[in-house]
Order: structure tokens, then sequence, then C-alpha cells
């Protein structure tokens, strides 16, 4: 059986790592500054990571739902404290869209009402509702097509709140990025923030902030609309949240009942997963990644705004986005074959992203600055 080709892959086959290094077949080695795209938070291979889910799975690797599971709730006690929402509940499933096909049903359910406001150029993902949440007719099948979804441009004020008030009576919920990934790191501004999480309590609508990309100390805070010092009623996320191994979550605001029904998964929350979830906050907490990654992202920035032939930079810790005049494939694609660096893409084709793990070192930024340059100088 041959693979469903839906991937355009790069010549690499890798198979092994350490931190922020990566190995391939022939023992060549590369520089992550991908992350596997803004999955790899605390490194590749982290000793603490890889001895609890090697013990864990020495106990126990998978239950159903239908029997307590303790890991599970050591997991939502620590991710409330680390994430300063303790007094939020946590669902867990498997991976970041069904995170979003899950906060859309908990805001719909709760709500009683359909519609749902997004923004342009967002991602949050392939599934059913939420790709129709995506405005890129490239990814959205004939059978995820819906009304359900209504499309404001992005950071405008205006029109978000004409919006608003013009499909209120249907309206469930609001679904924003905490900072736009895949649209090349699109910060949301303050105004909008304080405007969507203003209007949603004044009137009744949930306030979904995706922190699937931004989420997780990424950004230098634990949640990137915490810069906004705004508190969404649903939070979602994943990539980070478990180091690689598939996991999602759903914080719900304490002011929404659960029911029995309205949600469910088979494997969402196993043993495993949660155990590799729990050292990843026991990483965090202990190596003060957020922390780590503010400082780090502001040293990167610092030092790529000394490079003349970079346009724009943008970000928040290690999210960040850079545009060049030229396209950044043909950038990637010489730090790649002649420094041996990964770096990610975004949605517009001069955008390059960065998303390295928040504990790569000042040396290994200190080399892609240096990489960068020369690229630059030689195109
Ligand atoms: C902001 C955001 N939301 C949702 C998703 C979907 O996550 P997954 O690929 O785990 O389904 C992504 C993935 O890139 C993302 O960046």
């Amino acid at each position: 059986m041959k693979l469903f080709d839906v991937y355009p892959l790069m010549p690499i086959n890798i198979v092994k790592a350490e931190n922020c290094k990566l190995w391939d077949e022939n023992g060549n080695e590369y520089l992550d500054f991908y992350g596997g795209h803004a999955v790899i938070s605390v490194g590749h291979t982290h000793p603490h990571y890889v001895e609890t889910i090697k013990n864990q799975l020495d106990q126990i690797g998978f239950y159903s739902n239908s029997v307590i599971n303790k890991l599970q709730e050591e997991l939502a006690e620590k991710l409330g404290k680390l994430s300063g929402y303790e007094d939020y509940s946590l669902f867990l499933c498997n991976s970041g869209a069904e995170a979003n096909e899950n906060a859309l049903k908990i805001a719909s359910f709760s709500s009683g009402k359909k519609k749902f406001i997004t923004f342009r150029n967002a991602f949050h993902g392939r599934t059913s509702a939420v790709v129709a949440a995506t405005d890129d007719p490239s990814i959205v099948a004939p059978v995820n097509e819906t009304d359900n979804f209504i499309f404001c441009e992005w950071n405008n004020v205006d029109q978000f709140e004409k919006l608003f008030f013009a499909n209120l009576q249907d309206l469930a919920g609001v679904i924003i990025e905490g900072i736009q990934g895949i649209a090349g790191i699109q910060i949301p501004s303050q105004e909008l923030m304080e405007k969507i999480a203003r209007l949603c309590t004044e009137n009744s609508v949930f306030f979904i902030s995706d922190e699937i990309q931004s989420g997780y100390a990424r950004s230098g805070k634990f949640f990137a609309h915490q810069y906004f010092g705004v508190k969404p009623d649903i939070i979602t996320t994943a990539k980070g949240m478990a180091n690689g191994f598939p996991i999602g979550g759903v914080l719900v605001s304490s002011k929404i009942p659960a029911k029995h029904k309205m949600l469910g998964t088979t494997f969402g929350g196993n043993h495993l997963a949660c155990a590799a979830a729990i050292a990843v906050l026991e990483i965090i907490s202990n190596e003060n990644l957020v922390e780590e990654s503010l400082q780090k992202g502001k040293y990167l920035v610092q030092k790529l705004n000394e490079i003349p032939r970079v346009k724009e930079i943008r970000g928040k810790g290690l999210l960040i986005g850079i545009d060049f005049e030229i396209p950044a494939a043909q950038v990637s694609k010489k730090l790649r074959e002649e420094f041996k660096i990964f770096v990610g893409s975004a949605s517009n084709p001069l955008t390059m992203r960065l998303l390295p793990s928040l504990t790569i070192s000042y040396p290994e930024m200190d080399y892609f600055i240096s990489s960068l340059n020369s690229v630059l100088n030689s195109i």
C-alpha cells in the first residue's frame, strides 16, 4: 500500500532528535527552528519527558473514559495552576481540530445557537465545523460548507461590532486565535480583544480563544490572550501540550455547566497522553520556560532587526514571523540545504515562521542569525 499523497515532502528522513537538534538517516545534523510546527515545546527527547512516558507505559498505557483516571485530574490541576485558570475545567481530546470542534459544540449546546464569528486568514483545523471556520476554499470540502460562520476582517473592530449585532439573535460565539499562526504571526489589536471580551460578556455570547499554536508558554505568557487582559470563556490547546504526543484540551469557564453525553472520546485523556502532558507542564515550570520564551524572543527580534534585508518582524516570545521582499521559501531552502536549519512557512509566501522549542539556546539563536544573514547576502 502507498501513502495517500497529501503532503509536499522535503526529501529528508529524520530518525533521531535531541533538544533542538535533528539527525537524518545519513547522520546529517539539523537545527530545529520549526519545532515540527510549534509542537516541540520542551525540546526533543527531554530526559524527564522520556522517563515519565516509559514509566507510565510499564504501568498502563490506556483505559477507557468510563473509569476514574487520576492522571487526568493531576493534569487539570497542574494546567490550572500554571496557566492561571484554576477555576476552569478541562475536557481532553486528541488534536487541535478536535479541541476546537468541541469548543464550538460546548458554546452551541450551552447557548442553543449555531452561528460563530471567525476571522479572515484564521486557521482552526481541518475537521467538519472548524474547517468551515477557516476561509481557505482549498481545504473546505462541499460537505463542510455551512453559513454558520461569519467572517470578519482581521483587526477591523467596526466591522466586528456590526457583524456581532447583525447576527446576535443566532450568535453562539466568537472564535479567535490568541495570535494568528499560519496567517504569518498576526497579533490582534488590544482594541479588538477588549471589544470581543466586552460584547461577549454583555450579550451572553461565548468568547473562544484558540491557543493551539500560540499557547503553552510559546508567546512568553502561558496563553497569548493574556497579553490583552481578557478572559475567554473557552480556551483550546494542543500542539505543545505533550511535546508531540497527540493530545488536545478544552478549558471551560465555570459559568458553563457540563452535561453527560454532550462530549466524549475513546482515546482522549488516555494514561499515556496524560503522563506526557504532565511531564511537559513539569518541565515548563521547573525550567521557567514561560519567562525563557519571552526573553529569547526579545533577543531574536533584536538580532533580526539588525539584518538589513528583513522587511518586517512580528511576534511575541518564540512565535515569530519574518517578512522578506523575496519568497521566504527561497530563503528557507538555502537555510536548510546550506546551513542545516529547519524553519516554518506561512500562508503569505513572503513570510517565514520561527517556532523553535522553548529550550533553544543562545548559541543556537546566534547560529540561526548569522546563517540567515549569509543566506540573505547571497541571494
Ligand atoms: C491555531 C490552530 N488551530 C488549530 C489547529 C489544528 O490543530 P491539529 O492539526 O492538531 O488538528 C492548528 C494547527 O496548525 C492551529 O495552528
